[in-house]
């Protein structure tokens, strides 16, 4: 039976670049030869960070600070010491209501208080709920630890912080005192050519934003090179927290051997691949499930948020989808409380895009045979 894997945020594994990576390889090999030998130290090989902060330098028009980036194995453990630096048991974290479900796991497992700010699917986090949310706390006399965020194609919605949002999101940081960690795990994942509003770490001119990125969104999972920014004094007492020797040189040598002269190729051709794949997604929605659903209309990343009927049994919807292997995740994950909402995330590039018009219809059909009361006339 054929794999409709709309679950995980993969990448599109038929533009994934083997023969070049086979060549960065052997010249990154041949490059690093016997200083192999050594640990990579705290943060990784010069030549990635070089590469990271070029990348941010194309997108934002200022370069990353490269002595200020620390190389991690993904932005998940780049998520793991930054949280776990600055979280002690009972502390208050703030985030968008719906957020990563793997960055919500590291903040239950360090026994935070989780607080969701309401957000829309647009323009993500509600600024206002924030800062009424901020004065709250203050009034009970809490100090939140950080406000965690997604702001470009955010993961499970799609939503785009506007530029407004961004800059009252900093001036909150400062009048309640808390930090901000910036993922921008989908960034350069863009299917239009006009920029996404300025980075949080860029705008941020009072030493409150922790910036997080990864390479696994742009080329694989599998290769596990992320990174954090962070300026002093935090850069340091995030590495006071580190103890696993640093980050592989190689794989970061053949990454940045690869990307160094073709990111912009690379990401033409893979954003090309994506977002047919995301248009082909919501054509055959708006074919199938026009009249009951309603869902997001991405410009970039990899997900798309789908809100379905309140009569929807979710379980069989689950049920009915696995008996042709069309994958989804299921919106509770992302939900801070873990609400059983009616919603699910489909995550695009990683089926072919042939089969995409078949896997949706397939979960399409599912969608349909999952209303409580449409079951219920069809018993009747
Ligand atoms: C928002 C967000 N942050 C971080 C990650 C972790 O990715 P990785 O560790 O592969 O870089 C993911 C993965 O899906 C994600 O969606």
């Amino acid at each position: 039976m054929k794999d409709f894997a709309f679950t995980g945020g993969r990448p599109d594994p038929f533009t994934f670049p083997t023969e070049a990576l086979i060549e960065a390889s052997a010249k990154a090999l041949r490059d690093l030869g016997g200083s192999l030998v050594n640990y990579p130290g705290d943060n990784g090989y010069r030549g990635l960070r070089e590469l990271a902060s070029m990348r941010f330098e194309r997108r934002e028009g200022v370069p990353l600070p490269v002595d200020n980036i620390s190389l991690t194995s993904g932005s998940m453990q780049a998520l793991d010491l930054v949280l776990s630096t600055f979280i002690e048991p009972g502390d208050t974290i703030l985030t968008e209501e719906l957020t990563y479900s793997g960055t919500l796991g590291i903040m239950r497992h360090l026994k935070a208080n989780i607080v969701g700010i309401p957000m829309d699917y647009v323009d993500g986090m509600n600024v206002d709920a924030l800062d009424a949310r901020l004065k709250e706390l203050k009034a009970q006399g809490i100090r939140p630890k950080l406000i965690y965020t997604t702001a470009n194609h955010q993961n499970p919605t799609a939503a785009i912080l506007t530029l407004e949002r961004r800059e009252r999101l900093l001036e909150l940081a400062n009048t309640y005192d808390t930090l901000i960690v910036e993922d921008d795990c989908y960034g350069d994942i863009d299917f239009v050519p006009n920029p996404t509003p300025d980075a949080l770490f860029k705008l941020d001119d009072s030493n409150r934003v922790i910036f997080i990125a990864t390479f696994s969104k742009i080329l694989g999972a599998g290769v596990r090179q992320g990174y954090f920014v962070a300026r002093q004094p935090y850069y340091d007492a995030i590495h006071e927290n580190r103890w696993d020797g640093g980050t592989s040189a190689l794989a970061s040598a053949i990454v940045a051997e690869f990307f160094k002269n073709q990111l912009d190729e690379h990401l033409a051709v893979t954003n090309a691949a994506v977002g047919a794949k995301c248009r082909a997604v919501t054509e055959t929605l708006e074919k199938n499930v026009a009249d009951l659903c309603s869902w997001t209309q991405p410009r970039g990343g990899l997900f798309l948020w789908i809100t379905l009927p309140e009569t929807t049994d979710m379980e069989k919807l689950v049920e009915l989808a696995g008996k042709h292997n069309a994958g989804f995740s299921e919106g509770r994950v992302f939900h801070y409380r873990s609400d059983p909402i009616k919603c699910i995330r489909l995550a695009y590039a990683y089926c072919h895009v042939d089969n995409i018009p078949e896997g949706i219809t397939y979960l399409c059909e599912a969608i349909r045979a999952a209303q409580v009361e449409s079951i219920d006339i069809a018993a009747d």
